[in-house]
C-alpha cells in the first residue's frame, strides 16, 4: 500500500482542528450575506427548501468525496487529482479539475474580498455610532454612500486582501484553530441575541412564513440553479478548498462525522441569519429582493434601535469579518499549495503573487458598484456575472466531476478505505447518492436552465 502519503505542508493537530478549519471555511459571507439576499431575490420558502435538499442530497455526499480525495492525495488539488487519477489507471488530465478549482478560487476571492471590505467599513461605522437611532432611509443612504465611492471600497478591499494573505503566508494551520474555536460560539450567541430582537419586531411570523412556507409558483429553474449553486458555495465545495483542507487531515479522523458537523453548523448559521433579517425587512416595509446590500441595509436598523446596539453591532461586524477571513484563506490555499509544491517558492512569495492577482481582479468588482454600474454583460454587472459563473456553474461542475471520479472511476475499495465506513446502509446510501443522485441532480438542473430538456 503506497497510499499513506504525508502532506509536505503539515497536518492538522487533531481531528477537531480539521473540523474547526473546515467549518471556518464553510461559514462565511455565504451564510450571513449571500443566503438572505438570494433567498429574498428568489421568493423565499420554496427556494430555501430546494437549498436544504441540495445540502442533504448533493452537498454532504460530495463533501465526503472531496475530503476523501484530499486525504488520499495529500497534495494541492492539482497534484492530488493527477496522482489519484494515475493510481486509478485514468488519464492524468484529471489535474485540470484542480486547475479549474484554482481559477474558481481566485475569481470568488476577488469579489468576496470586496464584500468583506464592506463588513470592515461597517465595523468602523457601527463603532462610531453612525447608526444609532437611524431610520431605514438613513441606513440605506449610508450604504449607498459607501458602495458608490470606489476609493473607499478599494481601501477596504486592499486591507482585507492583506489580512488574508498574511495568514496564508504563515501557513493555514497556525492561528486558524484558535480563531475559529472562539469565533463560532460567539457568532452563534450573537445570532441568538439578534433572533431575540427580531422576535420583537412584530413581523417575526411574517419573516418565518417567508422563509419556510414554500410557494412553488415563485420558483423558476434559474432559482433552482441558484439554490444548488449556493449549496456548493456555502459548503465550500467544488473548487478544492475542502480537498486541500482534507489533505492535512490525520488518517484516523472520521470523514463522515466531520462532514455532518460542518454541514450542520453551516446550515444552522444560514437559517438563523434568515430568521434575523426577514422580520427586520418586513417590519420596516423594506424590499426582500433588495440585492447584495440587503444585510447592510437591514441589520444596522436593528443595531440602531436595540439596547447596546453600537456594541453588539460592532461585535457582529467584527465576527462577520472573521467569518469571511477564515473562508477567504481556504479560497486561495489550493493555489498557494500548488505554487509551493511545483515551483519551490516560499509560502510568502506564493501568497504575495496570488494575492496580488486576486486583488487586481477585485478592482473590477469595486468598480461594478459605481463607475461601471451601467456596464453589463448578459444583463449582469461584472460582480453579478462573476458570482453567477463561479457559484452556479463552476462549483457545480467541479462537484459533478468529483462525484464522477469518486463513484465511477476510482477503485471502489479506495473510497471505502478512506471513508472507513463499515459495509452497511450508511455506506450504501452514500454510494448511491454520489453515484446516481448527485450527478443526475446537477445535470437535470443544468439542462433545464439551458432549456434543452423540460420537465414540465
Ligand atoms: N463557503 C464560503 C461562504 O459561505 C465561501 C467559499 C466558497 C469558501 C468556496 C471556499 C470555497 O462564505
Amino acid at each position: 500500500m503506497t497510499q499513506h502519503r504525508k502532506s509536505i505542508h503539515g497536518e492538522w493537530s487533531s481531528r477537531l482542528a480539521f473540523i474547526l478549519a473546515a467549518t471556518g471555511s464553510a461559514v462565511g459571507l455565504g451564510n450571513i450575506w449571500k443566503f438572505p439576499y438570494i433567498t429574498g431575490e428568489n421568493g423565499g420558502g420554496a427556494f430555501v427548501l430546494v437549498y436544504l435538499l441540495c445540502i442533504a442530497l448533493i452537498g454532504i455526499p460530495i463533501m465526503m468525496a472531496e475530503i476523501l480525495l484530499g486525504r488520499r492525495g495529500r497534495q494541492s488539488p492539482i497534484n492530488t487529482m493527477e496522482s489519484l487519477a494515475e493510481e486509478a489507471g485514468r488519464t492524468p488530465h484529471w489535474r485540470l479539475l484542480g486547475w479549474a478549482g484554482v481559477l474558481g478560487g481566485f475569481l470568488i476571492l476577488s469579489y468576496y474580498s470586496v464584500i468583506a471590505g464592506w463588513a470592515l467599513a461597517y465595523v468602523v461605522q457601527t463603532a462610531d455610532g453612525l447608526f444609532t437611532g437611524a431610520s431605514a432611509e438613513r441606513v440605506k443612504t449610508i450604504f449607498d454612500d459607501l458602495v458608490t465611492n470606489p476609493g473607499r471600497l478599494l481601501f477596504w478591499h486592499t486591507l482585507f486582501m492583506t489580512m488574508t494573505m498574511t495568514v496564508v503566508a504563515r501557513g493555514v494551520q497556525s492561528g486558524l484553530e484558535q480563531a475559529v474555536r472562539f469565533l463560532m460560539p460567539t457568532l452563534f450567541v450573537l445570532l441568538v441575541i439578534l433572533v431575540g430582537y427580531s422576535m420583537n419586531t412584530g413581523a417575526f411570523a411574517q419573516g418565518l412564513d417567508f422563509l419556510f412556507t414554500p410557494d412553488f409558483h415563485r420558483l423558476s429553474w434559474n432559482s433552482v440553479l441558484i439554490a444548488m449553486g449556493h449549496a456548493f458555495f456555502t459548503l465550500s465545495l467544488g473548487m478544492g478548498a475542502i480537498m486541500v483542507y482534507g489533505s492535512y487531515l490525520p488518517k484516523d479522523a472520521s470523514i463522515t462525522q466531520a462532514s455532518f458537523y460542518i454541514a450542520g453548523a453551516d446550515t444552522l448559521v444560514a437559517l438563523m441569519a434568515g430568521m434575523v433579517i426577514f422580520p427586520i425587512v418586513f417590519s420596516n416595509n423594506l424590499e426582500p429582493g433588495a440585492g447584495p446590500g440587503l444585510i447592510f441595509q437591514t441589520l444596522p436598523i436593528a443595531f440602531g434601535q436595540m439596547w447596546g446596539g453600537a456594541f453588539f453591532g460592532t461585535l457582529f461586524f467584527v465576527l462577520l469579518v472573521f467569518a469571511a477571513w477564515t473562508s477567504s484563506i481556504s479560497l486561495i490555499e489550493p493555489a498557494v499549495a500548488w505554487l509551493v509544491e511545483n515551483h519551490s517558492v516560499s509560502r510568502v512569495k506564493a501568497s504575495v503573487v496570488s494575492g496580488f492577482v486576486t486583488w487586481l481582479v477585485g478592482v473590477g468588482t469595486v468598480l461594478s458598484f459605481n463607475k461601471w454600474s451601467e456596464v453589463t454583460f448578459f444583463g449582469k454587472t461584472f460582480f453579478d456575472l462573476l458570482d453567477y459563473i463561479t457559484a452556479n456553474i463552476m462549483l457545480p461542475l467541479g462537484g459533478l466531476a468529483i462525484a464522477i471520479f469518486v463513484a465511477w472511476l476510482m477503485k471502489k475499495r479506495t473510497a471505502r478505505e478512506e471513508l472507513a465506513l463499515p459495509k452497511g446502509p450508511g455506506y450504501s446510501l452514500w454510494y448511491f447518492l454520489i453515484r446516481y443522485v448527485s450527478p443526475a441532480a446537477v445535470l437535470i438542473v443544468f439542462l433545464n436552465v439551458i432549456g434543452v430538456f423540460k420537465l414540465g
